[in-house]
């Protein structure tokens, strides 16, 4: 089978102050096309890291990743034309105005400014941004609203496959309830493969097709979110994602924040 995304056995470590860090311990994932797929873990699990492999901007140490097919180390210019990815803070220039920005980033995709004012005028309508400020400087945003810019901008290449690293994260409870119907929006809309890192459960729970959870650089337990809860059902009466993580983890979520070290 093709899968949008194929991930084997991919080990990354980071030297930090003479020190190893083991950010991925050998990681597998298939993503079917189509699916929102949640990368769910505690913060320092090795998420971000996971992404940045895939979206080709960091060479893993072993293993691989195939998008669509394609090798993210060998093919990464095939990779590049197929994904795009929009990171907990999306970069901007700040004092440009949002269009600005969105006419930058079609230009670096190679469209012309016609069609760039087609898409962005479509995008900016299918995101629900008031076009009345599309001219007034990013700065003057609120974090809520410049993460919509964000994922406009990431949609208007119209990517097959999309990665979103913690797209909600540090929002207020209303913004972030707004990306998060974005997100479910721009599903059915663009068509496009998702593969979302989040350490909030309940919106892994909301919004994705299937998850899985990582902890110190291993997925520990994958499957449909009610999937994950029946595996426990017969030792936890209603469980939450929390006590699937408990259960499967011995640690608490909120207290599994972590950075394993080895000296050099
Ligand atoms: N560039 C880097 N240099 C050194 N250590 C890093 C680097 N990037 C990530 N790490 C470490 O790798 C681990 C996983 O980080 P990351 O993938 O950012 O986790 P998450 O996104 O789940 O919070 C953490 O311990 C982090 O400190
Ligand atoms: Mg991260």
């Amino acid at each position: 089978m093709n899968y949008a995304l194929n991930a084997e056995n991919v080990r990354k470590y980071f030297k930090k102050n003479k020190k190893i860090v083991h950010a991925l311990k050998g990681i597998d994932l298939k993503i079917r096309e189509g699916e929102v797929y949640g990368l769910l873990g505690p913060n320092g699990s090795g998420k971000s890291t996971f992404i940045r492999i895939a979206s080709t901007l960091l060479i893993p140490d072993s293993g691989r990743i195939e998008i669509f097919g394609y090798d993210v180390v060998k093919e990464a210019s095939k990779v590049q034309k197929l994904i795009n990815r929009v990171s907990v803070e999306a970069s901007f220039f700040r004092k440009l105005s949002a269009l600005e920005n969105l006419l930058f980033a079609a230009g670096i995709h190679g469209m012309s400014k016609k069609e760039a004012l087609m898409k962005i005028n479509d995008i900016v309508e299918r995101v629900g941004l008031d076009k009345k400020r599309l001219n007034d400087p990013l700065e003057n945003f609120s974090r809520g609203m410049q993460q919509k810019v964000a994922i406009a901008r990431a949609f208007m290449t119209e990517p097959r496959m999309m990665l979103l690293d913690e797209p909600t994260t540090g929002l207020d409870p209303r913004a972030k309830r707004e990306v998060q119907r974005l997100i479910e929006d721009m599903k059915h809309k663009m068509k496009a493969t998702i593969l979302l890192t989040t350490h909030d459960m309940e919106e892994a729970e909301k919004l994705c097709d299937y998850v899985a959870i990582i902890h110190r650089g291993r997925i520990i337990v994958k499957g449909r979110p009610e999937e994950l809860k029946a595996k426990i059902s017969d030792k936890v009466h209603n469980p939450t994602f929390e006590d699937v993580f408990m259960e499967f983890t011995g640690v608490r979520f909120d207290e599994a924040e972590y950075e394993e070290v080895e000296t050099l």
